[in-house]
């Protein structure tokens, strides 16, 4: 495949939407063909999926952690088979918000094993691995404020409270993630999200623009 797949993960409120935005923009002046998309929800059918995800439903019932972790997986078997395997056999630049090791970081927290990880990723996936993995690395108390004050500006906005439990989740969400980048340093490069957007954006530049030269990309 001659494309470039480079996905971004984070916790809630880490800057992956603001990061990937301005990544684009800068992609977008220098001329480098790419699209931008996301999971849960970058197919029509994922976005379906991604509404049964994330919306509580009105009887009150919840996901079972298997039911949930399924959900994702057809989600990305859509998103790879109907956008991202196409983008990358036609030599485009793929930058996606979130993808496999979300699903390793949260349902890892909630309780799903690594074999069963491994062999969902290893089904959906087959070979196909990101060339590059921004981890945005935030405090989930900095990345909860965040990502509440962005939804306070949200139509049907419902305030979330973040109570010790939740916090203790996104903590553990977090040490999954920077697991992650210490197995597969090759692949995932942490990037510190604390500073403003501006520096932030630096950082992901480092990161991305030795892989887009080494692809061939012109970014100078
Ligand atoms: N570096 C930053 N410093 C302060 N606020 C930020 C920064 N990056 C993003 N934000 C703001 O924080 C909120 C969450 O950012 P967002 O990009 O939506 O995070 P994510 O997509 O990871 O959940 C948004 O309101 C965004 O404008
Ligand atoms: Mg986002």
């Amino acid at each position: 495949m001659r494309g470039v797949l480079v996905t971004f993960e984070g916790i809630e409120g880490s800057g992956k939407s603001t990061q990937l935005l301005r990544l684009s923009e800068r992609l977008r002046r220098l001329g480098v063909s790419h699209i931008v998309t996301k999971e849960p929800g970058g197919t029509a059918l994922g976005a379906e999926i991604r509404r049964l995800l994330l919306t509580r439903h009105a009887s009150g019932e919840a996901w079972a952690p298997e039911a949930e972790l399924l959900l994702f997986y057809a989600d990305r078997a859509q998103h790879l088979k109907a956008v991202i395997r196409p983008a990358l056999e036609a030599g485009q630049v793929v930058l996606v918000d979130r993808f496999e090791d979300s699903t390793r970081a949260y349902q890892g927290a909630s309780g799903v094993g690594e074999d069963a990880l491994n062999h969902l990723r290893d089904l959906v996936l087959q070979r196909l691995r990101p060339h590059l993995t921004v981890l945005l690395d935030l405090e989930p108390e900095q990345g909860l404020s965040r990502a509440g004050s962005r939804n306070e500006a949200l139509p049907g906005f419902q305030e979330t409270r973040f109570d010790e439990a939740a916090l203790d989740f996104h903590r553990r969400v977090r040490q999954r993630f920077l697991q992650i980048a210490k197995d597969e340093p090759q692949r995932v490069s942490v990037v510190p999200a604390k500073e403003d957007p501006a520096l932030v954006e630096a950082g992901v530049w480092r990161a991305v623009s030795p892989l887009l030269r080494s692809s061939g990309i012109e970014v100078d």
